[in-house]
């Protein structure tokens, strides 16, 4: 039997790569579009080494209409698209505000016309908790109202969502969409075959933890310990990106089958919430390295505590975690090992 063709924007990145496998795995037919803006070919001789097979690959920018087109056209039957194309760095967002909007908001607009010509209705998209901000509330639900971005990656993320729900709204609106609020994903495929590749210094806390025991960094920083937690330092939700992949399968089977509103929007996390302490504490028992880390002051713009209710997720997606915060570290550190760093005790 035929596959059922899903594009994937930014399919050779963190996430992407890993819902790649996920779709793949599932009975789906992936077809990749990316540009290795942030992201590189190797990617794919993973992907590749896990599936055994090659996957249909497009290296493209997606704010580039015609090659779009075209591979509208050339792919023929795409059932669905998964947009995971965009920039991520929250600090890099204000250095560079106007390539964000560009990227991201501008990638999206295009995507949203050449679907509407194609007639593809099925869209899941990337978004993120930053669109909650500093919650008054914890755990976040759905609900929880949005707060004015402090970043122009997180006014991206909110932009995005507006557009979507504008679409929607229109009278004689034909696409359905499903906003997926990401919490913290950290870890890699139990292959470690794939995984997440920052380039340079990392400003995400689980790839800083794994290279600074690889020997690749001297020490952790921890961004601030006075702040009002049970151990004084931040808290999130650290979600395994195999469970977050899965999220993505079950969105694009919810779309398919037509069922919910034109527009959905669920969180995905574990709905455990959890310390940079308690991070740095897991991860050792995780690889038994010993973390070398220092306090430091916060780093501005942080969320003292943030974590997700994925009541919704569970109950109307069918979505589920099945790793713990020591798995996810342990496969992070695998990745980390099979990246080659050399390891000092
Ligand atoms: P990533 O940078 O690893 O992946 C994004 C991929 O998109 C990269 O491979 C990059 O080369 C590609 N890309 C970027 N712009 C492109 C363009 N114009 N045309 C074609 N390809 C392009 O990031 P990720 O962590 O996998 O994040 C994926 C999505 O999830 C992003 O939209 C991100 O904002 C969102 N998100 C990420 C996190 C996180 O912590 N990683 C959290 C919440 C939301
Ligand atoms: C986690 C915790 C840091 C590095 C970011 C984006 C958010 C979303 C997810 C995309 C915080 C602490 C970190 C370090 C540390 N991305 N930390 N020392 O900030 O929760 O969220 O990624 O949408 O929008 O803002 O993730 O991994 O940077 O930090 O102490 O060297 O680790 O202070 O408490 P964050 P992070």
């Amino acid at each position: 039997m035929e596959r059922t063709k899903i594009l994937v924007t930014g399919g050779a990145g963190y996430i992407g790569s890993h819902a790649v496998v996920e779709l793949y795995n599932a009975g789906f037919q992936p077809v990749l579009v990316d540009n290795f803006s942030n992201s590189s070919e190797k990617v794919l001789s993973g992907i590749e080494q896990i599936l055994g097979t090659k996957v249909p690959f497009h290296n493209i920018d997606c704010n580039d209409a015609e090659a779009m087109r075209a591979v509208f056209a050339e792919e023929g039957s795409l059932r669905g698209v998964i947009h995971f194309a965009a920039f991520k760095a929250v600090g890099e967002s204000t250095q560079k505000p106007l390539e964000y909007y560009q990227n991201n908001v501008g990638s999206l607009l295009t995507l949203l016309q050449i679907m509407r010509e194609f007639g593809v209705e099925a869209l899941v998209f990337s978004s993120s908790c930053t669109v909650y901000g500093i919650p008054d509330a914890l755990p976040v639900t759905e609900q929880t109202p949005t707060k004015k971005a402090n970043s122009p990656y997180g006014a991206t993320k909110q932009m995005c969502e507006d557009i979507l729900r504008d679409v929607a709204a229109a009278p004689n609106n034909t696409l359905r969409t499903i906003l997926l609020r990401y919490f913290n994903p950290i870890g890699a495929h139990p292959s470690a075959k794939i995984g997440e590749l920052p380039l340079g210094v990392p400003q995400n806390l689980i790839p800083y933890v794994t290279q600074t025991a690889a020997g690749i960094r001297e020490q952790l920083t921890i961004h601030g310990n006075t702040y009002d937690t049970p151990d004084g330092t931040n808290i999130r939700d650290y979600v395994h990106v195999v469970d977050l992949a899965k999220a993505h399968v079950v969105a694009v089977q919810r779309l398919l089958e037509a069922q919910g509103e034109a527009v959905e929007t669920f969180n995905v996390g574990t709905g455990r919430g959890n310390s940079v302490l308690e991070v740095v504490q897991a991860f050792e028992r995780a690889s038994g390295q010993k973390l070398n880390y220092t306090i430091g002051p916060p780093r501005p713009g942080d969320v003292p505590a943030i974590y997700a209710d994925v009541t919704k997720a569970t109950e109307e997606l069918g979505f589920q975690t099945t790793s713990t915060l020591e798995e996810a570290l342990a496969s992070a550190w695998k990745w980390q090992l099979s990246l080659g760093g050399e390891v000092k005790k």
